[in-house]
């Protein structure tokens, strides 16, 4: 691959892993210099990486030496592509309120390339709202981003989200960023993801264990595809991704009059976990226990049927319905039976026995069951199994085009 990228290294402790992602880049023949924030220079030496990407590392914007060396509009300019590794808080918030006070603000702002930002930071300061404003406003300008990761932190016992995406997760968003490839450009895609809550009066809902974290991930791996994504969120505790239109709903029934809003569409992936049954009534007061009358009984009643709605619509079915099926026992036999039994093109089929740790997980380990037969993939980051499952779906879809 015959690229450039410009990498600015921001200050976090992640900066290290960035060194690695220099020399895989280099490896996949895309050459790379870099900028390092006065920050980042007091977690890796400019050395480090002018050894490993052969370049000059810029560090100043008022420097006579390196402004005449190659100027900052130049640098900004001669890249196919900007990537910030680690993506600070701060440069965040530098490049969302168009700051160009530091020569990593400056080239940002000065720049006619994409930028791709790979945040890393403190799950509080990820959280803050005024980082929230920020991400938001910055994939509003058409930055792209990659991570960050739920995990373990580098600091002592914190864990969430704000790790910075693995170097092999960052290539793979630069590779499809430089290659200009977007499968999806111009297909309408709905993703649902999470669990639904189902009310038994003001206070009580059934619920299930989802945390949303891989339909969220196949809906930006969607959007990284040029798809144009509405995703339908039940109640999760992580975050919108970027790019993403999304519509939060409780119920299954608020879920699927979402997706049925959202119709035509040509993919609709249904990876949430969507409770089968419903109290039968919303209690309009909280019940209360009441001396020693027995335990009430709930009489439960089925919700509807998202997926099998979607791949049976008489008019309106998109090309292809991906289901999800999670599983404790027999996974793939019953992911056979609900591939015939709702109609869908493929079900992704996971084992969410407690043991697994996949409900809830950063990983997973799925079998894409079609009538082509099983395909097992091996145990992966939620984020690389969408990335993966979003180029399976590409490659179905034009195969299905063809076969029109
Ligand atoms: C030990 C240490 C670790 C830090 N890690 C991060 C981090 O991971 N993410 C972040 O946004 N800021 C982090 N900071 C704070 C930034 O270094 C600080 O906001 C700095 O001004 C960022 O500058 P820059 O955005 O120009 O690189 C850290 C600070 C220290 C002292």
């Amino acid at each position: 691959m015959n690229k450039r990228i410009l990498l600015i290294v921001g200050g976090g402790i992640a900066a290290y892993k960035c060194l690695e992602l220099v020399r895989r880049a280099r490896d996949k023949g895309i050459a790379v210099r870099c900028v390092m924030s006065e920050a980042a220079q007091q977690f890796v030496t400019p050395l480090s990486f002018a050894s490993l990407s052969g370049d000059t590392v810029y560090t100043d914007l008022f420097s006579l030496n390196e402004e005449s060396e190659i100027g900052h509009i130049r640098l900004s300019r001669e890249a196919d592509l900007i990537v910030v590794a680690p993506a600070t808080a701060d440069l965040m918030a530098k490049l969302a309120n168009g700051m160009a006070d530091s020569l990593a603000g400056a080239v940002l702002l000065a720049t006619d390339k994409p930028v791709l930002m790979a945040p890393a930071m403190n799950p509080r300061m990820w959280a803050h709202p005024a980082t929230r404003r920020n991400a938001t406003q910055l994939a509003a300008d058409g930055v792209h981003f990659v991570g960050p990761n739920s995990g373990e932190m580098a600091e002592s016992n914190e864990a969430g989200e704000g790790r910075m995406a693995e170097p092999a997760e960052i290539l793979a968003a630069i590779e499809g960023l430089l290659s200009g490839d977007k499968p999806l450009a111009g297909k309408r895609m709905i993703v649902t993801s999470g669990p639904t809550h189902e009310p038994i009066d003001p206070v009580r809902y059934l619920a299930n264990r989802s945390s949303g974290k891989q339909g969220h991930a196949i809906a930006a791996a969607a959007a990284a595809a040029g798809a144009e994504v509405t995703l339908v969120s039940g109640p999760v505790s992580i975050a919108d991704p970027a790019g993403v239109h999304v519509i939060h709903v409780e119920t299954a029934r608020e879920m699927l009059a979402a997706v049925e809003e959202c119709l035509p569409a040509d993919i609709a992936v249904c990876a949430a976990a969507v409770a089968d049954w419903r109290p039968d009534s919303e209690g309009a007061q909280k019940m209360k226990k009441d001396g020693d009358k027995a335990a009430p009984g709930l009489t439960l009643v089925e919700n509807p049927d998202i997926l099998l709605t979607l791949a049976r619509h008489h008019t309106l079915r998109p090309t292809l319905v991906v289901g999800f099926a999670a599983e404790t026992e027999t996974v793939i036999d019953h992911a056979k039976a609900k591939l015939a039994r709702k109609g869908c093109d493929l079900i992704v089929a996971n084992d969410v026995s407690h043991e697994t740790g996949i409900m809830g997980g950063d990983r997973n380990r799925v079998h894409l069951v079609s009538s082509q037969g099983v395909e097992s993939w091996d145990d992966m980051d939620k984020a690389a199994v969408a990335a993966r499952l979003v180029s399976r779906i590409s490659e179905l879809l034009s195969t299905s085009h063809k076969s029109d």
